[in-house]
C-alpha cells in the first residue's frame, strides 16, 4: 500500500510516494521552492504539479501549517492570509482532480514518528515539536495524536515561534548557544503544562541536533525525529489512508 504525502511548509512544498508498511519513500522527494507566499489557487496548482510529477492516481495526504477543523483551514500564520477560513479539502481536490485528505503538518509528523520513528511502540506521553519557519506541535498518548498550537503561546512577550523557530535563529544570526537556551526555556514552560515522557524534535534543524540539544535541560528525554525532515511527508501519506 502506497500513498502520496505532501508537506506544505513556509519556504517549500515537498512531496514523495510513501510505502505505508515501512514508512520509507519509494521515490526521490520532489520539492517546489516558494519564495513568495502562494495564494490558495496557486498552492493548489503547485500540489497538482507534484501529483503530475509522480503520475499519481492513488490517495493523497497533505500536511498544512495551520489549524484544520474538518475540511477547513482556520489559521495561516506563515502562509497567505487567504487560506484563513478556506475549505482546503474542497479547493485542493477540485483543482487537482484527486481526492485529498488534509491535516496539520505537525500532527502529520507526529503520526509518522509514532508509527515509524522515535515513538514507535511507545505508549506513554510524547510531545513532538517541529522547528522550521514556525513551531509545530502535537501530543501523542497511547499512540493517538492530537494537533496543538504551542508555537503561539506567549513567550518572552511574543508569539513563541517568533522567538524559538529555526527561521528566527537564521534570520537574526543567533549563535546555537543563545538560540538553544531560549528553546530550552520554552520547552521547560511546555513541560510544566504537559509533562511528556519523551520529546521528539523535528524539522530541518533536527539534523543538527548535536549543536543545540546540550542547551535543553528538560526532565523528559529529548530526541531528534527518527525520520528527520521526512516525517511530514510520511505522516501526510499515512493520514491519506486513516479511517
Ligand atoms: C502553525 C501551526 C504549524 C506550525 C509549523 C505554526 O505557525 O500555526 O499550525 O503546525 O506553524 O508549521
Amino acid at each position: 500500500m502506497k500513498a502520496l504525502g505532501i508537506d506544505i511548509g513556509g519556504s517549500a512544498i515537498k512531496g514523495g510516494i510513501v510505502n505505508l508498511k515501512t514508512g520509507s519513500l519509494v521515490t526521490e522527494r520532489f520539492r517546489i521552492e516558494t519564495e513568495k507566499q502562494l495564494t490558495p489557487p496557486d498552492m493548489a496548482k503547485a500540489i497538482a504539479q507534484i501529483i503530475k510529477h509522480f503520475k499519481w492516481k492513488g490517495p493523497v495526504g497533505i500536511g498544512f501549517p495551520g489549524v484544520i477543523h474538518g475540511t477547513r483551514i482556520l489559521t495561516s500564520a506563515n502562509l497567505h492570509p487567504d487560506f484563513i477560513d478556506c475549505d482546503g479539502v474542497k479547493l485542493f481536490s477540485r483543482k487537482t482532480g484527486s481526492k485529498v485528505a488534509l491535516t496539520n503538518d505537525a500532527a502529520a509528523a507526529a503520526l509518522a514518528e509514532m508509527k515509524f520513528g522515535k515513538g514507535k511502540n511507545f505508549q506513554g506521553k510524547v510531545l513532538l515539536l517541529t522547528l522550521g519557519t514556525g513551531v509545530g506541535s502535537a501530543l501523542a498518548y497511547r499512540g493517538n495524536v492530537t494537533p496543538l498550537e504551542l508555537g503561539h503561546l506567549l513567550f518572552e512577550g511574543k508569539d513563541a515561534e517568533k522567538v524559538v523557530a529555526s527561521s528566527v535563529r537564521k534570520k537574526k544570526d543567533l549563535s546555537w548557544g543563545i538560540w538553544g537556551r531560549k528553546l530550552g526555556a520554552y520547552i521547560r514552560v511546555l513541560e510544566d503544562a504537559l509533562w511528556p515522557e519523551l520529546i521528539v524534535i523535528g524539522g530541518g534543524v533536527s539534523a543538527k541536533h548535536e549543536k543545540f540539544f546540550k542547551y535543553i535541560k528538560a526532565r523528559a528525554k529529548v530526541v531528534p525525529a527518527g525520520l528527520l525532515n521526512e516525517a511530514g511527508i510520511v505522516g501526510a501519506a499515512l493520514w491519506a489512508v486513516q479511517k
